[in-house]
């Protein structure tokens, strides 16, 4: 087949009532990334020639949320059935195309069983996604006759009791030409418990023009499970949570608990990382050989390098960390931050926007914003870069090998020369000469036979 004459097409128009929500259900994220995303994602594996999303509640919000996404977005202004929604993208589809009908709210389906679907279903056939499942409740069931042929699909609130005892399931998943949803969708009736156009019922017509329906088991339930309630996407969470973690320890990355391990988003690790439990892991991450993530950290758009040791309680957000430096415990490394080589941050040290040089030390509790700081630097604990005069931020540039004492501010713009050392609690805010003792420090005084007051009698 021709890949380029697929066209996919995605129904997500539906409002998701269950949710309870004021988000549309397509918007609800998992594993950090919108339901319709991960549709979408997976449909363009397919490498079709167009997605459609038909898209309706709160449509706009949709829209301006995913604009990143490579689809056609199609409205349904009223929404009266999955039937009458593929109808909406057809006119955008050339009669000799083969359509594939994706649910918005089914966002783990496979790569895989998709591929299975386009390469077993002839163009001359009818394909369905179906699945057997030990409670059907609320589904589409599929009708077989005695030579186990499908006849139709009966959606839950038209079937009879008989029809109801049925396990095996419509995904909503189909395949077929587009000349077959030409032709059949106009044709569909709302003549039903719900007065809605099914999309299901083109499986009459099929039968009817004595079109085969070939159905493609889904690999697991998973993969087409539907999302209706929080209860739901949270089940689906943990599934994709386990799929992920499976694949991070068969690569080689230790999980010191697998379930209490949360990826949204893509990491990348060398050989023999380990990470401890309660780690969140957000955006792109790359972890170089041997490095340690503590508990309960979360890291965010980060690339460490080797041998780097992240301990407990750190917050790490769109920074380079290179090889060798030790972090927190409780420390937070906030955008624009590289550390060189064999940096030290310690406890209660917050770095912004920040260059620190090779081999510095920022061990206890720190400001460090829009600096420059060269290697070998020494900063005291309770160290301040003073970048914000209420309107304007200014840089602090410090230079290789500097002590900078605890407790000093350094009050921006200001540059500190090589080799300087700024007494403890100065508060600096005139450049510091290089190879020289700076400090800023009113004379200690001592008042001999000074007596503390007395607390007062009480009546
Ligand atoms: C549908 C199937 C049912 C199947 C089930 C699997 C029909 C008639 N029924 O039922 O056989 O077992 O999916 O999940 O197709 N949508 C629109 N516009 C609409 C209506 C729905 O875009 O007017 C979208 C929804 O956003 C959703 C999808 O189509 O993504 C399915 O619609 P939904 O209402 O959830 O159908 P079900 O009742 O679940
Ligand atoms: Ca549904």
């Amino acid at each position: 087949m021709n890949p380029s004459s697929l066209e996919i097409v995605i129904l997500a128009a539906g409002q998701g009532t269950r949710m309870r929500s004021k988000l549309p259900k397509v918007l609800h994220q998992l594993a950090g990334k919108p339901l319709l995303e991960h549709l979408a994602n997976t449909a363009e594996k397919l490498h079709p020639k167009n997605i459609f999303v038909v898209y309706g509640h709160a449509g706009e919000k949709v829209r301006s949320e995913l604009a990143h996404l490579p689809v056609q977005w199609v409205a349904q202004t009223e929404l009266l059935g999955t039937g009458h929604a593929l109808a909406q993208a057809m006119p955008g589809i050339n009669k000799n195309s083969r359509v594939l009908v994706l649910v918005g709210d089914i966002p783990l389906i496979s790569v895989e069983t998709l591929q299975k679907l386009t390469q077993e279903i002839t163009s001359k056939e009818v394909g369905v996604v179906v699945t057997t499942l030990p409670d059907p409740s609320g589904l589409g069931r599929i009708l077989r006759d005695e030579k186990k042929q499908v006849i139709g699909i009966v959606e839950e609130k038209d079937a009879t009791p008989e029809q109801k005892k049925i396990s095996e399931i419509n995904t909503g998943i189909f395949l077929a030409n587009a000349n077959y949803f030409q032709r059949w969708l106009p044709e569909i009736k709302n003549q039903n418990a719900q007065k809605e156009f099914y999309l299901t019922d083109v499986i009459t017509f099929a039968v009817n023009e004595n079109i085969t329906i070939k159905t493609i088991q889904a690999a697991c339930a998973e993969e087409v499970q539907g999302i209706n309630d929080r209860a739901q996407l949270a089940q689906l969470e943990r599934y994709f949570q386990q799929q992920q973690t499976q694949q991070l320890m068969r690569a080689g990355v230790t999980l010191h608990d697998p379930n209490r391990f949360d990826l949204r988003g893509e990491l990348i690790c060398a050989t023999d990382v380990t990470i401890d439990v309660n780690v969140v892991i957000e955006g792109k991450v790359v972890i170089g050989e041997n490095s340690y993530i503590g508990a309960n950290c979360i890291l965010r758009n980060v690339t460490l390098g080797k041998n780097v040791e992240i301990k407990p309680f750190t917050l790490i957000e769109n920074a380079m960390i290179d090889d060798h430096c030790v972090i927190g415990p409780f420390a937070r490394i906030r955008p624009e931050t590289k550390l060189a080589q064999n940096v030290h941050v310690g406890n209660f040290v917050e770095i912004k926007k920040s260059e620190v040089g090779v081999g510095s030390k920022i061990n206890h509790l720190s400001y460090v914003g829009d600096a420059t700081i060269g290697s070998k630097v020494n900063i005291g604990a309770g160290t301040i870069t003073c970048n914000y005069d209420g309107v304007n931020k200014h840089r602090t540039v410090i230079a290789d090998n500097v002590f900078v004492g605890s407790n000093t501010s350094l009050i921006a713009p200001i540059a500190v020369g090589e080799n300087a050392t700024i007494g403890a609690g100065s508060a600096v805010k005139k450049q510091v000469p290089a190879d020289a003792l700076t400090l800023e420090r009113s004379e200690q005084r001592t008042i001999n036979g000074w007596q503390r007051p007395k607390k007062k009698e009480e009546k």
